[in-house]
Order: C-alpha cells, then sequence, then structure tokens
C-alpha cells in the first residue's frame, strides 16, 4: 500500500481563470466534458470537494453512468466512489445531496475544535474523523490511503487546491478550460494565495492537450507518480 493516494485534481476555469461566480453555480463545461469527468470519478475510491462547494453548489458527486456503476459494481466496489469533505466549522447540513445522494461512504474531516458539534449533526449520514487542530492535507491523505483510497480525485473548490498543490501532493492536474470570461474580482479563482512548486524556475510538465467541443483539456504530470494513458 502506498503511503498516499494517486491523486488528480479536476478543475474547470473560465479563459480569465474562475472557477465559479460569486454569486451562483457556474457551469463552465460542456456534456460531454461532464461525461468525461464522470469516467474519471469511476475510476477513483474517492471524491474530495471543500466543506464551502458543498454549500454553495450542493454537488451529488456520483457516478452518473449506469454502465460505469455496474462496472463497478461487477468489480465489488460501491456503485459511486466515497465521498470526503473537510471542515473546520462544522456548518454543514445533513441533508445536502453530499451527504443523502448514493449509498457511498461519506468522510468528514473536522479540525478537533469542532468535532463534537460535527458528530451531533452529521454522526447519523457520515464518519466524522477528527483531524487534529489543523487539518492538514498530507495526513488526511495518508488517512485516506490506510482507509484503502488508491485513488484520489479532488474537485474544488479553490482553497482545497491550493492547500493539495502547494504541499505537493497532486500528481496529476486536469484543467478544463472554457470559453467565457467571468470578469468578477469577487468570483473564486483556480487557486489562492501560496508558494506553489511550479514557477518560472520549475516549470510544471504538460502531458497532453485535448479539444472536447468548445472547451480544452489540459493534463500536467505533476509528479514522477503521473499515470500516462
Ligand atoms: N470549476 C470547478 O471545477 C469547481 C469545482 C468545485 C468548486 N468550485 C467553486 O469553488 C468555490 C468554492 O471554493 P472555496 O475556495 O470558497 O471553498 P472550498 O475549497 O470548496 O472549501 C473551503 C472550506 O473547506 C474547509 N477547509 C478547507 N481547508 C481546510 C482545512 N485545512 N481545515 C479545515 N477545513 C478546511 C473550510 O470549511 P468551513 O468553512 O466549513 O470551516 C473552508 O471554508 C465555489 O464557488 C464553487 O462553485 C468550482
Amino acid at each position: 500500500m502506498r503511503d498516499r493516494p494517486y491523486t488528480l485534481l479536476s478543475c474547470s476555469v473560465s479563459i480569465d481563470g474562475y472557477i465559479g461566480s460569486a454569486a451562483s453555480r457556474l457551469l463552465l463545461s460542456n456534456d460531454a466534458d461532464f461525461d468525461r469527468v464522470d469516467a474519471v470519478r469511476a475510476s477513483c475510491d474517492a471524491i474530495l470537494v471543500g466543506a464551502a462547494t458543498v454549500r454553495s453548489d450542493n454537488p451529488r458527486l456520483l457516478v452518473r453512468s449506469q454502465a460505469r456503476r455496474d462496472e463497478r459494481t461487477a468489480r465489488g466496489l460501491a456503485p459511486s466512489p466515497m465521498k470526503v469533505t473537510v471542515t473546520r466549522r462544522a456548518e454543514l447540513d445533513a441533508r445536502a445531496d453530499f451527504f443523502t445522494a448514493g449509498k457511498a461512504e461519506k468522510l468528514v474531516y473536522c479540525a478537533t475544535s469542532r468535532v463534537r458539534d460535527a458528530s451531533e449533526r452529521l454522526g447519523p449520514v457520515a464518519t466524522v474523523v477528527d483531524a487534529g487542530h489543523t487539518v492538514e492535507m498530507e495526513r488526511l491523505s495518508t488517512d485516506l490511503a490506510a482507509r484503502g483510497v488508491e485513488r484520489l480525485m479532488v474537485e474544488g473548490g479553490a482553497t482545497v487546491h491550493t492547500q493539495f498543490l502547494t504541499a505537493d501532493l497532486v500528481d496529476e492536474l486536469q484543467l478544463v478550460v472554457a470559453p467565457i470570461f467571468v470578469g468578477d474580482s469577487q468570483a473564486p479563482r483556480f487557486v489562492r494565495d501560496g508558494f506553489f512548486p511550479w514557477n518560472s524556475a520549475r516549470r510544471a510538465t504538460l502531458a497532453s492537450v485535448h479539444q472536447i467541443g468548445d472547451v480544452v483539456l489540459l493534463r500536467y504530470a505533476l509528479s514522477s507518480r503521473f499515470e500516462d494513458d
């Protein structure tokens, strides 16, 4: 068993680098790319999003294609991967689709100070993990590996992206650029401020470029573990 899962960060951005709008959920991709993302989800053991994304987007995070769900079931897996989120404040609604949609296990990594609140609120619908005083993505990744997660898909938002990337925990970045501008500095960008391992002195490796209708998929190999297919 590896000490952390193969980690794939998947994100769609506008031409001007935003991943959402300040006011409402923004659909950046197209149907063909949503289907591609569905296939990536089906290939993973767990999908992680930040608590703000659970609150703002109310994502279901399920594999949509019946054929892919059947294929997972035939391999002895749950139809959709485990869902994982991370929170300091524990202000998550147990009725959110993250918790109610699908039968896969749900994990909530919570800072110690709010674990009791989280357990009271979310205990019936998820496993609440005391992640320590400060939730660190490296420790979280190690814990996921110990729970059998070999392939982790990180699906946002910006705060979570930033921590995984700055901690050098991402093996593969799948970045989709959608042909729109958001043009609102209040909207979330792909990442927040931080020191990233890739910069002008150490450029990331672009592994492939694919056009998918009106969007483009850029795949970056961010570690030596990158799996080309
Ligand atoms: N385009 C895309 O592909 C895509 C995908 C996903 C999301 N999005 C967009 O991204 C935006 C949300 O991004 P965001 O940066 O605001 O939020 P986020 O990354 O989704 O979640 C941030 C929240 O996660 C929790 N968190 C993060 N790191 C933590 C840590 N180390 N310890 C404890 N808790 C931690 C905190 O939750 P608490 O506040 O509960 O403490 C924090 O407020 C939304 O607009 C959404 O639509 C876009």
